[in-house]
């Protein structure tokens, strides 16, 4: 026993072998000491949900079934590694569909329980705040994060490793969903986030009044869904008066309201707790006109902005080996019992 202790004292390199299944994409990664990426292996099930528009969850967790071994078997071999040479196991278990987590949550749990292996249960938005560290090796706590995904919205401050104040978060739909509808709307198709990107580029942000939603009891909270009724009526009042709809206007003043809201709400924040460190994360962080409103809003404060390349800003199981890191340090340990929870809230434990 004691020796243990004292070989894990010797050891300088700790290698995390991280899996995240909690959407559309079938992932792994091998981390060392946190920061540094061995490997990062993201399966996209992008091609097969776009025949319907938008993730089918039965049709996720059968692929993640197919894709799982495949990939955690690249990943181990991108980094040159065998299960052997892994110190950790890492994996994402909420918040997400329950079939598809529950995926990677077996997976994980067999190799740590056959190679006798910590485990580690990672929260899926703690995974994309932390890929900034991955992008970022001098970035520490404190700081302001805005995590915009498809299925979250939330404004946080960040004060040490895996500590969280929620400052904010979506009352309905979640910024990259609003995206995904509005685009589908359009005749864009999914994932809607990338496609409005590109059309907004050809048309006039202010072509078309759209509201930008406070939530009345809170300063810090998002709401969407009102926005997107707001473009989908548009749409209906300009086919019923016969007049051609232009799609890049529509991208265009949509997007602009998203991001005025994204980027006030946050700027709100950093003021208000003094904070000089902001990092945006999540899918919808990769938006053009979202990081460069941001990089202007911070250089007029003088506030430095973090953004990880959108490869990190996707799902991808480099983050939760991150994530893993830091938890592992502060000695989080999960059992065999780990479970998918589909409504993990960030800060939480189970
Ligand atoms: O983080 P992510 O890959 O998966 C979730 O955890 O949800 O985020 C996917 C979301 C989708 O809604 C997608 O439309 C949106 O991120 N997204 C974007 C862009 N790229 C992806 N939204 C706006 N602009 C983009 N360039
Ligand atoms: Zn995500």
């Amino acid at each position: 026993m004691r020796k243990k202790a004292v070989m894990t004292m010797e050891k300088t390199e700790l290698r995390i072998l991280a899996v995240e299944t909690s959407c559309d994409e079938t992932a792994a990664a091998v981390m060392k000491n946190g920061r540094e990426i061995l490997s990062n292996v993201i399966y996209s099930q992008i091609d097969l949900h776009t025949l319907y528009g938008g993730v089918v969850p039965e049709i996720a967790s059968r692929k993640h079934i197919e894709k799982i071994c495949q990939v955690i078997d690249k990943a181990l071999s991108d980094a040159s590694v065998t299960l052997d040479d892994i110190d950790v196991i890492a994996v994402t278990y909420g918040p997400g569909l329950v079939g598809a987590l529950l995926v990677g949550v077996s997976a994980a749990k067999a190799i740590a329980f056959a190679k006798k292996k910590p485990l580690v249960g990672v929260h899926h938005i703690e995974g994309h705040i932390s890929a900034n560290y991955i992008e970022y090796p001098e970035l520490e706590p404190p700081f302001v994060t805005l995590v915009a995904s498809g299925g979250h919205s939330h404004l946080a401050l960040v004060k040490d490793y895996g500590v969280y104040e929620i400052l904010g978060r979506t009352r309905d739909d979640a910024a990259g969903e609003a995206f995904d509808k509005v685009a589908r709307a359009i005749g864009l198709g999914y994932p809607g986030g990338p496609k409005i990107d590109r059309a907004a580029k050809e048309g006039d942000p202010y072509a078309i009044e759209l509201p930008r939603a406070k939530v009345g009891d809170s300063d810090f909270d998002f709401s969407f869904s009102g926005l997107k009724s707001a473009v989908l009526n548009y749409l209906n009042s300009e086919k019923m008066a016969g007049r051609e709809i232009r799609v890049n206007d529509v991208a265009a003043s949509f997007q602009q309201a998203v991001v005025d809201v994204l980027v006030s709400h946050t700027m709100e924040a950093i003021d208000r707790y003094g904070q000089k460190k902001l990092a945006i994360a999540g899918g919808v962080a990769s938006n053009t006109a979202l990081r460069a409103a941001f990089e202007e809003a911070c250089a007029a404060r003088d506030v430095r902005f973090y953004r990880p390349s959108p490869i990190l800003c996707t799902d991808n199981a480099a983050m939760i080996g991150c994530a893993a890191y830091y938890e592992y340090l502060r000695g989080v340990r999960h059992g065999w019992d780990l479970n998918a929870v589909p409504a993990l809230k960030l800060g939480e434990t189970n």
